[in-house]
């Protein structure tokens, strides 16, 4: 099987902050774990860096907005290695290899009668690079997201036919529930399509910055269409001298709510109009907040993901993200939030469960993991365990994938007080018992590790190498006998020297 997921890529006109670190972090999990199931696996992230989003925050610098976007990509780049993002590529939209299939593509629709020469006007906001329609502008003709006044524009463009996909869109909606995910999102961007489709323009005539239109050169194509196709083409030049779309494309898309009309609606149509398959799936996610507030450069309520890794490691950032806030729904993350789940749930749960397993088969068993059976009520719990995970992240539900392999992590430690090795090592008749109940453990640490390895990669591998595991599939419970010598190891969560 092959799995092909995507982040959006961000624009150049600020600094990376934990928004956007979220969103790549979700799509590396997902990468991770596929990895995991031996699935092919090309992720994508990378940097959007036309249009006015980038053009003005360029102008306002006095600087270039190439030389803004060399500045800002590695910026972007970096905090993808910090996260320990495990993209196969990253794209830049000023690629030569994306503007000259960008271009082929557009060619390819407006070939195709899709395209048209017409007037625009109405309203239009520069940070969004989106022509809004009635319902989306705000009081005093404002944006409803970025609240500041929208431009007044009348201008001669292309247009995309966007009207002509409404019957198309309605029936992929119906054929495919399940394309757009959390289905509140579907329902929202169903009924955008239902209230009837307007054309949407292709270009624009006033701005310099983007990539030629190519039978209209003193145009360039609307930012949103050379962003979107990045999706497309990253897969024909990311990989040196190999084309891999036949092999990944379809891709499955994450991303926040605030872009979901132009992936929804607009993708899937221009797609269409150009001959090429629609997306697997994307999943619509929500905002992290801090007090309250969607965090954003404009807001300048940022919370550096540099500072919280330096704290927090780059691995407690991944749970914490996830573990806070329900994956889909907009939820609060503070820095008090991150300790307190830091020490109650991965110093004191996880890894306190790691050092007593490993530290009592040290004591008791010479540093090998017994070969024996797991009792059944401990095997009971783990059954089905990796399928229902695997279900839950098919769907791209983060968060309850990770309830469901916490929920193993709380019955580990609930089966350690429950048997008391310490009790049963007095005794020499219970050494029987002994071997199955540090069996149990071990075995289910391993198992429950594997699961974990996606959303933390650095301190599941610390943990799998310790119990003498070097693969990293997921496993079934019991699936591996005894017999392994344990290896050294740090705590994986130290606690956090308070100042
Ligand atoms: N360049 C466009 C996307 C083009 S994709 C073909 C863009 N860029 S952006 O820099 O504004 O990034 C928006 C995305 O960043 C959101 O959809 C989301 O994935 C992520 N986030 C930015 N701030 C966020 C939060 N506060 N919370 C969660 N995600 C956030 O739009």
């Amino acid at each position: 099987m092959s799995f092909y997921v995507t982040t959006p890529i961000y624009y150049v006109n600020g600094e990376p902050h934990l928004g956007h670190a979220y969103s790549t972090i979700a799509a590396d999990i997902l990468a991770r774990h596929h990895r995991q199931r031996s699935d092919d696996v090309f992720f994508l992230t990378g940097t959007d860096e036309h249009g006015e989003p980038v053009a003005q925050q360029a102008e306002a610098e006095g600087v270039t907005p190439r030389e803004l976007g060399d500045r800002l990509a590695p910026r972007f780049k970096e905090m993808a290695r910090k996260i320990n993002a495990s993209n196969d590529f990253f794209i830049r939209t000023t690629d030569e290899g994306h503007m000259e299939r960008v271009q082929k593509i557009v060619q390819r629709v407006h070939d195709n009668g899709h395209v048209y020469e017409g007037m625009y006007e109405g309203w239009y906001c520069p940070r969004c690079a989106d022509f809004k329609t009635e319902s989306e502008v705000g009081p005093d003709n404002t944006c409803l997201i970025h609240k500041t006044p929208l431009t007044r524009e009348k201008q001669k463009n292309w247009f995309f036919k966007l009207s002509a996909f409404q019957a198309d869109l309605e029936r992929l909606y119906e054929e495919r529930p399940d394309f757009v995910i959390p289905e509140f999102r579907r329902n929202e961007a169903l009924s955008f399509i239902k209230q009837g489709l307007q054309d949407v323009s292709l270009s624009r005539p006033t701005l310099k910055w983007g990539v030629p239109v190519p039978w209209d050169t003193d145009q360039v194509i609307y930012v949103w269409f050379d962003a979107l196709l990045n999706y497309y083409t990253a897969l024909g030049y990311g990989i040196e001298g190999e084309d891999v779309t036949k092999k990944f494309w379809p891709p499955f898309h994450i991303l926040a709510k605030d872009i979901l009309k132009f992936h929804a609606v607009y993708w899937p149509a221009f797609l269409m109009a150009a001959d090429i398959e629609v997306p697997r799936r994307m999943f619509i996610h929500g905002y992290l907040l801090m007090e309250g507030h969607k965090m954003s450069k404009s807001l300048g309520n940022v919370l550096d993901p540099d500072k919280v890794i330096e704290q927090f490691g780059a691995d407690a950032l991944r749970f914490y993200c996830f573990r806070e806030v329900s994956f889909g729904q907009d939820g609060q993350i503070s820095p008090a939030g991150f300790e307190s789940r830091y020490e109650t749930e991965l110093a004191d749960q996880y890894g306190n469960l790691a050092n007593r397993v490993l530290s009592m088969i040290g004591r008791y068993r010479d540093g090998e993991i017994p070969d024996a059976d797991a009792e059944a009520e401990l095997a009971a719990d783990f059954n089905g365990a990796v399928d229902r995970v695997l279900g839950l992240l098919d769907a791209a539900e983060l968060t309850q994938a990770l309830e469901e392999i916490w929920r193993l992590v709380r019955r580990l430690n609930q089966y350690v007080e429950e048997t008391k090795p310490w009790e049963l090592s007095k005794d020499e008749s219970s050494a029987g018992r002994l071997d199955a109940v540090l069996y149990g453990l071990a075995e289910g640490l391993r198992v429950t590790t594997l699961l974990l390895h996606a959303y933390m990669p650095e301190t599941t591998a610390r943990l799998l190498d310790a119990l003498g595991e070097s693969g990293r599939e997921l496993a079934e419970f019991g699936s591996r006998g005894g017999g392994q010598s344990l290896g050294e190891l740090a705590p994986l969560f130290p606690k956090l020297q308070t100042a």
